[in-house]
């Protein structure tokens, strides 16, 4: 019994170690929104004018883009396997200003925005959260310039989990209509607000998890 359940046990643990587990969550997570924004940047080919203005249609590629390049290269930075290689320092240099375009983007395009009035919340709910984010990757630079790896580590995951919220506000969204919840643009302004927190509240788990892990090596 024990000479079959070791390396099973062993192996679990190398898988966990690798990452692998956590880059195919993080991958899965980001797929949505980055179809739906696949989707918009399709129309916006199409039809230009869909936008409200042209410079604000080069902010809208700008943001899905610079948004869909940092979640799908930022998951592949949580595998420890590939922390210690260049892969992680050559994947950071297109990465961190990748988020700040993206970051840069989102509050414009809340700044600028002109949709339906019902829908200004939820626009406003969305700077609240691009405003850290951009902080967040600033803090993170600063961070490796100085070699402090480990601020560097926290205020990165800290800016991750801000851009994969878009997964996580739709499993919200759909747990919410499976319990019978309404759906409307105020029910969805909270929902979106509340996946931001569940996001943060992860990073900041992880983060100390990844200190105490730290402080028993040694
Ligand atoms: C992969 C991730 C994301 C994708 C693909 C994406 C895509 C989009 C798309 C397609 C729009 C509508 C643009 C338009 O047609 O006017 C939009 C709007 C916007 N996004 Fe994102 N987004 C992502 C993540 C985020 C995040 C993490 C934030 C904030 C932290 C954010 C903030 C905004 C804001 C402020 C707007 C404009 C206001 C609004 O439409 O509510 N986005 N995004």
């Amino acid at each position: 019994m024990t000479t079959t359940q070791a390396p099973t046990a062993a192996r679990v643990r190398a898988r966990a170690r690798s990452g692998w587990p956590a880059v195919t969550g993080l991958l899965l997570l980001s797929a949505l929104p980055i179809l739906g924004g696949a989707l918009r940047l399709g129309e916006l080919g199409a039809d230009p004018a869909s936008a409200p203005s042209p410079v604000l249609a080069v902010v809208i590629v700008a943001h899905i883009v610079g948004m869909s390049v940092y979640c799908l290269l930022g998951a592949f930075q949580f595998s420890p396997a590939l922390r210690c290689r260049a892969w992680h320092r050559r994947v950071g240099r297109v990465l961190i200003p990748a988020g700040i375009i993206a970051a840069l983007a989102s509050i414009t395009l809340g700044v600028f925005f002109s949709g339906p009035d019902e829908k200004f919340a939820l626009a406003m709910v969305r700077i609240a959260f691009a405003v850290p984010m951009l902080v967040f990757l600033v803090l993170a630079t600063t961070a490796i310039v100085r070699r402090d790896f480990t601020a560097h580590g926290a205020w990165m995951t800290r800016a991750y989990a801000i851009a994969v919220t878009g997964g996580t506000q739709a499993l919200v969204l759909i747990v919410w209509s499976i319990l019978g919840g309404e759906t409307s643009v105020e029910s969805e302004t909270w929902l979106v607000g509340v996946g931001f927190v569940i996001n943060s509240l992860v990073a900041e788990v992880i983060i100390r998890r990844r200190a105490r892990r730290g402080l028993r090596r040694g």
